[in-house]
């Protein structure tokens, strides 16, 4: 009998809650208003001519390198942020190796280094998730081969200072460390020109977020060139589909769109967090587009009050040290609106305002 590799087997399959999303969408920190008017032009503008050839990458890795101000050779192009982690762990990771990640944090990190047959060591953050810099740097061996953080972080918005990021680099020059800047705009603090100079820090970037292009699967990995060329020999060279390389150029040029819907989210981000505390719900101040706020034991009915007024959240109940919390993504000023008037319309029939700060998660007290 056929069977998968026992690395494959003992993975838990991980499926994002995507069925039935009708509504205003704050579950996946995807743009709410979509991609510029522009590059929906361009896509309408593709003919027969491009889906039937073969993708060609290089002459946009070209031009994406030029917009980052760094040489080709330190850019790869991959199918969105997901690839990256994925090409990442298979160039550096041996079965019985291990892989750092602190959480909580976005889930494709433990899947891809477990799917190598490596062996996740989880470091918890410190309280109200900050980065645990000394504990991470305590569990360092010869055999820590991946290290990946997501700055900010996913789900709690923390954001981490780049020098701590490479001094842990400097600590592990036996590991990768994946520094996934999927949240760059509506942060704004890069470590990608480092790549230059450091060999094992790769910066991951997408399009999915700030650029409203999750559907089109693209994303950005940079990294020093020797070690970019040990990636690329792991990717496939169609890995990037055609629709998307016609677009991406335009989407870059198109800043303004991008700034303005970024401006849009910080500001909202503000009123949404100033709304939690007048509600009297617990946050944590966030550095993306998107704010983790603890529910307590109601959290399922408050996703599920808030669905019922047509607006998809997520509840993060689950994951490390996010018990009752809930993850809501900020949009357009219209979209924040909404969620806004239906907070104060869930918030007090649940009995959520008077939440004690003693019901607070342990070890993310304030
Ligand atoms: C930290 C982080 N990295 C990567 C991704 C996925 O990016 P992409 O759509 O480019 O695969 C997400 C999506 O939620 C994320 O939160």
């Amino acid at each position: 009998m056929l069977e998968a590799r026992d690395a494959v087997k003992n993975l838990h399959a991980y499926r994002p809650p995507l069925a039935g999303r009708t509504g205003l969408r704050l579950d996946f920190n995807e743009s709410t208003v979509g991609c510029s008017s522009r590059v929906l032009a361009r896509l309408r503008s593709l003919d027969s001519e491009l889906l039937a050839r073969y993708p060609e990458r290089e002459p946009v890795e070209k031009e994406v390198a030029d917009f980052l101000g760094l040489d080709p050779a330190h850019v790869l192009l991959t199918n969105g942020v997901d690839e990256a982690i994925h090409l990442l762990s298979s160039t550096y990771l041996d079965p019985g190796d291990e892989a750092l990640v602190v959480v909580p944090t976005f889930a494709m990190y433990a899947i891809f280094a477990q799917a190598e047959g490596a062996r996740v060591v989880e470091v918890r953050a410190g309280d109200n998730f900050t980065f645990p810099e000394n504990d991470l740097l305590a569990q360092l061996t010869p055999r820590t081969r991946l290290i990946a953080v997501a700055n900010p972080n996913n789900p709690t918005g923390a954001a981490v200072a780049g020098n701590v990021l490479i001094q842990i680099a400097q600590a592990a020059p036996q590991a990768a460390v994946l520094v996934d800047e999927a949240y760059f705009e509506f942060h704004g603090e890069t470590l990608i020109h480092h790549t230059q100079q450091i060999e094992n820090i790769f910066i991951a970037r997408t399009f999915s977020k700030a650029y409203g292009l999750a559907g089109l699967r693209i994303g950005i990995l940079a990294g020093e060139a020797r070690q970019m060329a040990m990636v690329r020999r792991m990717a496939s060279p169609y890995n990037v589909n055609a629709a998307a390389l016609a677009v991406l150029p335009e989407a870059l040029q198109d800043q303004e769109f991008v700034s303005r819907y970024v401006a849009q989210v910080l500001s909202n981000r503000e009123r949404l967090q100033q709304e939690l505390s007048n509600l009297g719900l617990h946050y944590w101040p966030s550095h993306a587009n998107f704010v983790l706020v603890h529910i307590g034991p109601a959290h399922a009915e408050f996703v599920q009050a808030l669905r019922e007024r047509g607006i998809l959240v997520r509840d993060r109940h689950t994951d490390a040290g996010c018990e009752g919390c809930v993850r809501l993504t900020v949009g357009s000023d219209e979209h924040s609106q909404i969620l806004i008037g239906a907070l104060r319309n869930v918030v007090e029939p649940l009995g959520l305002r008077t939440r004690s700060r003693t019901e607070l998660p342990t070890g993310v007290r304030a």
